[in-house]
């Protein structure tokens, strides 16, 4: 299970792969399980779905590591066109960003140039979301966070639950009345640094959560997104958090299109806050290659569309 996940997760950064694979109708077919569609339009006409089911969304335009200004500024504009595209069809949407799509391989200056674009440009009651990547991005992606969020009160940051350093973040991050989206961590990360077990990653997730709904952290006006798809945590997450007498619309769960859609549906009906991350655009492959590590059950599915196609 380990290597498996270990070997997809490789698979996701071999370049030969990502140029060849997506040419396959049957992975093609496999990834529209995950996403909407590749433009822009279909991922809208996803929120407005999600929306009239009382959830909210996410959305994220597929894409990691541009190497050039003028791409990051390109990625930037078109961030830019979706917060326009939100406000005019008034869906409870927001987005959700990786740092080096909008250049933090290029110069943090660059990036955070970007990054304040769209913050300034998006209301004030709607949170720009940080997405983490892999552990040597950690420290500048917090850097970033801090700086921007010194200058605007509408900016979010992820945190993995599957490093050591997480705990001590998360509690500065508190302390600062941060909006956080607590992760379990997608990406291969070694066990100096990371849990190896699922079941320490587990365990440290439950532990954030509760720092995350703590008393000090509402008093503080954290807002904590919980996104996991793991419906024993979120039960356990649930049933501490009426212990402690927080009422289900104070708590927010996130989860991917088309991953536990009938836990999505409960949750919402149950009054909890529920949003789906909707990922869109033509760069899927490393994206769709993830959520395969994440189930090795999805590679049945797979296996399913190539003797169907
Ligand atoms: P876990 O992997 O234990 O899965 C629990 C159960 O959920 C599984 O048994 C299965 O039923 C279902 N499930 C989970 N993944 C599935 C899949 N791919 N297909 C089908 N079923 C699946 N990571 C990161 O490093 N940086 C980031 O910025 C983000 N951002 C982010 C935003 C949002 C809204 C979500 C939901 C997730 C992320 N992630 C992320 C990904 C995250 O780190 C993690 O890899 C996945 O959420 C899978 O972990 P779970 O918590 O769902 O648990």
């Amino acid at each position: 299970m380990g290597l498996m996940r270990s070997a997809l997760l490789m698979a996701s950064q071999n370049s030969w792969l990502r140029e060849k694979a997506p040419r396959y109708k049957f992975i093609r077919r496999s990834v529209e399980r995950f996403l909407p569609g590749e433009s822009l339009d279909d991922a809208l006409a996803a929120a407005r779905r999600l929306a009239d089911a009382r959830i909210g969304t996410l959305l994220t335009h597929l894409g990691e590591n541009v190497t050039d200004p003028a791409e990051a500024e390109g990625v930037t504009n078109h961030y830019l066109e979706v917060l326009g595209r939100i406000r005019t069809a008034g869906l409870p949407s927001e987005i959700s960003v990786k740092l080096t799509q909008l250049g933090l391989d290029l110069d943090a200056g660059i990036c955070y140039g970007n990054l304040a674009k769209l913050i300034a440009y998006s209301p004030p009651e709607k949170t720009v979301w940080v997405d983490m990547e892999q552990s040597p991005y950690v420290d500048a992606t917090l850097d970033i966070y801090r700086k921007a969020r010194r200058e605007y009160s509408n900016v979010g940051v992820c945190v993995q639950a599957y490093l050591y350093r997480t705990e001590k973040d998360l509690a500065s991050l508190i302390d600062a009345g941060a909006a956080v989206r607590l992760v379990k961590g997608a990406y291969n990360e070694p066990s100096e640094i990371a849990y190896p077990k699922k079941v320490d990653v587990d365990q440290n997730y439950s532990r954030l959560a509760q720092m995350l709904l703590s008393l000090e952290a509402r008093r503080r006006n954290v807002r904590a997104a919980l996104a996991t798809h793991d419906a024993k945590l979120i039960a356990r997450i649930s049933s501490w958090a009426d212990s402690q007498g927080i009422a289900p619309s104070e708590i927010e769960f996130a989860m991917l299109y088309g991953i536990q859609r009938g836990e999505q549906m409960r949750l919402a009906k149950e009054d909890y806050r529920c949003s789906v991350l909707v990922s869109y655009g033509s760069f899927w492959f490393p994206w769709f290659v993830r959520r395969l590590a994440e189930r090795p059950a999805n590679l049945l599915f797979l296996a399913r569309n190539l003797f169907s196609s």
